[in-house]
């Protein structure tokens, strides 16, 4: 006799296990991206890397990685700021959550330049065989220089003992090497002072083993409403390379754009570009006028317990959440131990292409969902947290507002925990690309 409660009669479904047999077969696809021959991505030459089926892996708890969306934002993008200015693909914090070495394949024949923050990450990149410049943004090199040369990884540098320790690990290796300069411009984060701007590049002239390649610096407020504070720091960035180009540096490559800035700021386009958000189909507010982005991480996951409660029970943790009337809790198995943010208000997630209530406290490693008025919830049924399920969509700005964060955090902060599964839009064929204009 049916118990109305369809889950449990679900021939796939006994004793609360879900029947990995019956589930078998509904696989996602995936591919490491293309293997390299002489740098150059092989065309139709598909390495399978992993076939995960979300109903039987272990905890069917995923990001799947569409890597076709990752260049299809990096063409968008290029189609916005036109074809003048380089671009500095930037894939650290690996890759934004996304995967560094995969994202870094599929961008590797689109970009100019991968930018990294960490010498680690750099070295993560080139013992996966990407033969692209890559640029070490975050600077800090401890006593490291001889690594970031051997790997042929470009420091950014903002500190006049670094000039010196990249000078005597050039010369060591018999090499003239090409450095760039980041200049604070008003973030008061990273980068020399204006006012030793001068003694910086008369540093240069006792360094016969470095070159002075690159100029750089960082808009702290690209994305906010008002533009002033980025046309201040872009006028004095301008300055400055004035200022270096009158004391006889030449060629250098000048670059302060990160995504926000790019798109809003065509002067600020200079010789390069360094996107990071708009590659994964973010962008950082509003403000910025870029639409056409697809997201490129969907957060998934499947109903690992479901039950009745009685009107007046309370879930998860301190009782935040009491029933009203009597319902129905399906339990996920996420949590912020995942990286999904515990101070969600008014979250939600899609079930069978359906907005459905968050309820209650997230837990480290699960967290519950209100299906009262959703009766074919049922265990094992798919639900997605970040991305799109029939008409309905969960972006990741959605995420990030309901937890009163930025989508980098919600990105940058998927754990490692969660298995990255890479969609095989990563090897789709592109026609030619854009001649290198600038490299580091
Ligand atoms: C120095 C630098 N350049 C570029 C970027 C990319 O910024 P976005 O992701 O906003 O495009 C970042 C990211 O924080 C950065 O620190």
């Amino acid at each position: 006799m049916p118990s109305g409660e369809p889950w449990r009669e679900d021939p796939t479904i006994s004793g609360g296990i879900i029947d990995a047999a019956a589930y078998a077969g509904e696989t996602l696809q995936g591919l490491a991206s293309q293997p390299k021959v002489a740098g150059a991505a092989a065309e139709g030459t598909f390495v399978p890397f992993a076939e995960v089926d979300i109903r039987t892996s272990i905890r069917p708890t995923v990001a799947e990685i569409d890597l076709g969306a990752v260049q299809r934002n990096l063409l968008r993008f290029r189609h916005v700021i036109g074809r003048e200015a380089a671009i500095f693909g930037v894939v650290k914090a690996d890759a934004y959550g996304h995967g560094a070495v995969p994202v870094a394949r599929a961008l590797e024949p689109l970009c100019n330049v991968l930018a990294v923050s960490l010498v680690e990450e750099g070295l993560e990149l080139r013992a996966a065989g990407i033969r692209a410049p890559i640029l070490v943004l975050g600077a800090y090199y401890n006593r490291h220089q001889d690594d970031v040369l051997a790997e042929r990884l470009t420091p950014v540098i903002y500190d006049r003992g670094d000039l010196d320790r990249f000078a005597a690990a050039a010369a060591r290796r018999g090499q003239r090497v090409d450095v760039h300069i980041k200049v604070d411009t008003g973030m008061s984060r990273l980068g020399i002072p204006i006012t030793d701007l001068d003694a910086t590049l008369a540093r240069f002239r006792d360094l016969p083993s470095l070159r002075l390649a690159g100029l750089c610096t960082h808009f702290a407020s690209a994305d906010v409403p008002d533009p002033r504070t980025t046309e201040e720091a872009l006028g004095r960035f301008e300055a400055v390379v004035t200022r270096v180009g009158q004391a006889g540096f030449q060629d250098l490559v000048r670059h302060a754009a990160n995504s926000a800035a790019a798109v809003r700021f065509p002067h600020a386009r200079l010789d390069a570009v360094r996107p990071g958000l708009a590659l994964y189909g973010a962008m950082p507010s509003e403000t910025v006028p870029l639409s056409g982005l697809e997201g490129a991480l969907s957060l998934r996951t499947r109903v690992m317990a479901v039950h009745q409660i009685a009107a007046g029970t309370a879930v998860s943790y301190g009782g935040l959440w009491r029933a009203s009337r009597p319902s129905r809790v399906a339990t996920l198995p996420i949590g912020y131990a995942d990286g999904y943010p515990r101070h969600v208000r008014d979250a939600a997630v899609l079930l069978g292409g359906r907005r459905v209530p968050i309820i209650g406290a997230v837990c480290m490693d699960m967290l519950m969902i209100d299906v009262t008025d959703l009766p074919e919830a049922a265990l094992g049924g798919a639900v997605t947290l970040i991305g799109r399920d029939g008409t309905e969509a969960i972006t990741v700005d959605d995420l990030a507002g309901w937890a009163g964060t930025v989508s980098y955090e919600i990105l940058c902060g998927i754990s490692k925990r969660v298995p990255r599964v890479l969609r095989d839009a990563a090897v789709t064929p592109l026609g030619p690309t854009s001649t290198p204009t600038a490299t580091p």
